[in-house]
């Protein structure tokens, strides 16, 4: 019998107008911008496979197509590279379909984060106790976050969500965790969680990172959350109405890397890190930068 705390399925929101990114992301979806040269969806399945995950579940929006074609072969081109000895590049552009089972989901309309994870649901099976979710936006390194999000759920059962800590300016931004001995243990029980409060009055510095081990009962609850004041169904509300039924929620915290690369100058940062944590990277790269920091602004 499979465990009931272990997830095969890992469900991807990319069905967001990626209005920060605009106008590239009026022709390009903002998941297939790369991160050097490999896209963010692929960076996503990557870390889905490395945690075990067998299938990615990605919610798409109409005109997003080719997010899905990133994960069909291309044996074409494939023999192409091969024929001129690039055998190097033929198996870097066989890797995205060798990851996973990829398979997409339409959200019609972006209604909120909420509403893209429920448009999963139709395509859930009878096995999926638990459900995983990645932000294909927000990169963290190391990247074995749900891994050891579910030996949380191994250990309590139930979602586990996954923290940072985040400036007090910034908390605007986020949803915000009201946890319990946040210092004393691992895994904190959520107590509650705010959704882009007043900076002054959230109850934390914990911000919620994109990483989510949900009990498949969160997908009912979604089904009743109402639209949030700036109109969108909020993920976090769902989350909320599981505490409230008493259901063990708790969070790991993430004090690794953490990269918004739905914004450009997270991108930014993202590319330069990757490029100077390769060893095999241009080395010139390093020196260019020192001398562009030294130059007067
Ligand atoms: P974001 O708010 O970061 O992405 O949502 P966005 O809406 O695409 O970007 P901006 O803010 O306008 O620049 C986090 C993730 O949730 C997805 C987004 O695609 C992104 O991956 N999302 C958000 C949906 O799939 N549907 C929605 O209705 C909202």
């Amino acid at each position: 019998m499979a465990d009931p705390n272990a997830f095969s399925t890992v469900v991807v929101p990319a069905a967001g107008l990626g209005t920060r990114f605009l106008p590239v992301t009026k022709s390009v979806p903002k998941e297939l911008l790369p991160v050097l040269n490999i896209p963010a969806i692929e960076l996503v399945a990557a870390e889905a496979a490395q945690a075990g995950a067998e299938r990615l579940v990605i919610v798409t929006a109409p005109g997003k197509e080719s997010l899905a074609r990133h994960f069909q072969p291309n044996p074409q081109l494939e023999d192409l590279l091969h024929a001129c000895g690039k055998d190097a590049l033929a198996q870097l552009v066989r890797r995205a379909p060798g990851l996973l089972s990829v398979e997409t989901v339409v959200q019609e309309t972006p209604l909120g984060l909420g509403h893209a994870v429920a448009c999963a649901e139709p395509v859930l099976t009878g096995a999926d106790d638990a459900v995983a979710v990645i932000l294909p936006d927000d990169i963290l390194l190391p990247a074995d976050t749900l891994t050891r999000m579910a030996a949380v759920r191994q250990d309590h059962g139930g979602t586990v969500m996954c923290a940072f800590t985040a400036s007090r300016d910034r908390l605007g931004a986020y949803g915000v965790f009201d946890l319990e001995d946040a210092t004393d243990t691992d895994a904190p029980r959520v107590r509650g969680m705010v959704e882009k409060p007043d900076p002054a009055l959230a109850p934390s510095t914990f911000a919620c990172a994109g990483r989510y081990l949900l009990d498949r009962s969160v997908f009912e609850l979604l089904k009743r959350v109402r639209p949030g004041a700036r109109g969108e169904i909020d993920l976090t509300d769902a989350v909320v109405d599981a505490i409230a039924e008493g259901q063990p929620v708790h969070a790991i915290v993430h004090s690794g890397t953490r990269h918004d690369i739905g914004d450009p100058q997270g991108m930014l940062r993202a590319a330069v890190d990757f490029a100077l944590s390769d060893p095999a990277a241009d080395p010139t790269l390093r020196d260019w930068l020192g001398r562009r920091l030294a130059l007067p602004v």
